[in-house]
């Protein structure tokens, strides 16, 4: 999912528009040399193949050459175009195949970039893990909670890097709101709320079958693997997220970011407690199993989170902190922060109510009990990314790192195993049509 990065000219505009609303205003670029991905280590040269070369897989290639210490040296897809796509994305040809599993055989792979639909994610990551390889596997972590905590378990018994592909929680931006969400400044924050609207058929995943497509050119046995069988059906292979089968709808697609980026900021890695969804399906009704609009309240530890996706109204990507002293939003790659105003205000609207007489006494005496309040508010602040900033790229070189240092990541599978529960959970709540729950010594979602 790509965020729109601002240009300078936007963003100085941006800044002269928050001044003129009354607050002091202060817009700061983001420094492009937190971009690590255009450096690397200077270190050991991580030789990498990649699992899935569609749509994601093809992205992350674009983005990976950037990444200077990491080296491509195979690639597996299901999709004879794919795999030729994949080479082209990179820009280097490497040994390609529709069989992964060679690839794994191999003793000069370190690690392994996973980007195949989501139900093969648990098959895809087991056999890498048992390969003794290091895995960057796409959001969401898991298909289902089984997968998940599967995934997790493989992970943890085999001691191996994993990083699950959000790539908002490797984002400059992210980690700035990251900074201050820590430092206090916004106060205490009880709410959360996200979205991510869109308003067109690729918005709603309705993407065209390639004319080539047939059952000859994709291995359609092996994307079916252990999913209910059926005869080769393109839609389904092109357009997986429509269906349960193979993908999570709305929530595995979409919610998975806005959550990533709310665990990164807010620093809660946890299950919510509670989830209650609606929605709806109307426009996109094209036999696909996931509505059209989801709309979840979630219960989690100290904040409420609110979120929603459209895919029948372009209202952008959103993220919004709500503080008692400040209000961060971010949207697309920037960040606003706006003070909230604390100061002491004498009572106003309920005075209505009172004599002319009663109000002037209670006013006299508020004012000379409350000493003049600071004449102006803290300025609102504003951050972006420069144009063109890459997030992925980041996020590779940031796994390509814990490969060769064995650092921990933040996006590991406990973290990327909470984000995926949470879409669960929106799932489960919204077919169940009930409230449902997270039993976290029962590993399981009760509807
Ligand atoms: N981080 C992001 O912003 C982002 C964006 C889009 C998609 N994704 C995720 O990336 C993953 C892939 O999505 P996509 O949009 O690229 O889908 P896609 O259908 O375009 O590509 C998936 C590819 O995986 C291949 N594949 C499936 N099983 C395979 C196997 N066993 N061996 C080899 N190849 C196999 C298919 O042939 C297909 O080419 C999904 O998990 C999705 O949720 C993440």
């Amino acid at each position: 999912m790509k965020t729109p990065s601002m240009t300078r000219r936007d963003f100085v505009r941006l800044g002269a528009g928050a001044a003129v609303a009354g607050a002091a205003a202060r817009a700061t670029l983001l420094d492009p040399p937190a971009l690590a991905a255009q450096t690397g280590t200077g270190g050991r040269t991580i030789r990498f193949v990649s699992i899935g070369t569609g749509i994601r897989g093809c992205d992350l290639l674009r983005s990976a050459r950037k990444v200077k210490n990491g080296v491509l040296v195979g690639t597996a897809d299901l999709y004879d175009m794919h795999q030729k796509a994949g080479l082209e994305a990179y820009g280097k040809n490497v040994p390609t195949g529709r069989d992964y599993r060679p690839l794994l055989d191999r003793k000069d792979v370190d690690a392994v970039v996973v980007a195949v639909s989501d139900h093969l994610h648990r098959h895809v990551v087991l056999d890498c893990l048992a390969a003794g390889k290091d895995v960057y596997c796409e959001k969401p972590m898991s298909h289902t909670v089984a997968d998940g905590f599967a995934m997790l378990e493989a992970v943890q018994a085999n001691k191996r890097i994993f990083q699950v592909g959000s790539q908002r929680v490797s984002n400059i931006v992210y980690k700035k709101a990251r900074e201050i969400y820590a430092s206090g400044r916004l106060g205490e924050v009880t709410y959360i709320e996200g979205h991510t609207d869109r308003n067109s058929p690729s918005g709603a995943w309705v993407y065209p079958i390639p004319p080539d497509a047939s059952a000859e050119t994709i291995d359609w046995k092996e994307f079916l693997r252990d999913a209910p069988q059926r005869p080769y059906d393109p839609v389904r292979f092109f357009r997986w997220r429509c269906f349960k089968d193979y993908g999570e709808g709305l929530a595995g697609d979409l919610f998975v970011h806005l959550l990533s980026g709310m665990q990164y900021v807010s620093g809660i890695n946890a299950a919510p407690s509670r989830a209650q969804s609606s929605g709806s399906l109307t426009h996109f009704k094209d036999g696909r199993d996931f509505p059209d609009l989801l709309v979840t309240l979630y219960d989690y530890p100290g904040a409420t989170v609110s979120l929603h996706c459209n895919q029948n109204n372009a209202g952008g990507d959103q993220t919004i902190f709500y503080g008692k002293e400040a209000t961060l939003a971010i949207s697309g790659n920037t960040l606003t922060v706006t003070p909230q105003d604390t100061r002491p205000q004498p009572e106003g609207y309920s005075l209505n109510g009172w004599t002319a007489e009663a109000k002037k006494q209670y006013l006299n005496e508020w004012h000379a009990a409350h000493p003049a309040p600071k004449a102006s508010l803290g300025e609102v602040e504003t951050y972006a990314a420069p144009p063109g900033y890459d997030d992925t790229a980041d996020h590779i070189a940031n796994f390509f790192r814990a490969v060769e240092t064995r650092q921990h990541v933040t996006e590991d599978e406990v973290f990327g195993n909470h984000a995926a529960i949470a879409c669960h959970m929106a799932n489960d709540s919204y077919f169940h049509r009930n409230v449902a729950t997270w039993d976290e010594a029962a590993k399981t979602i009760k509807v």
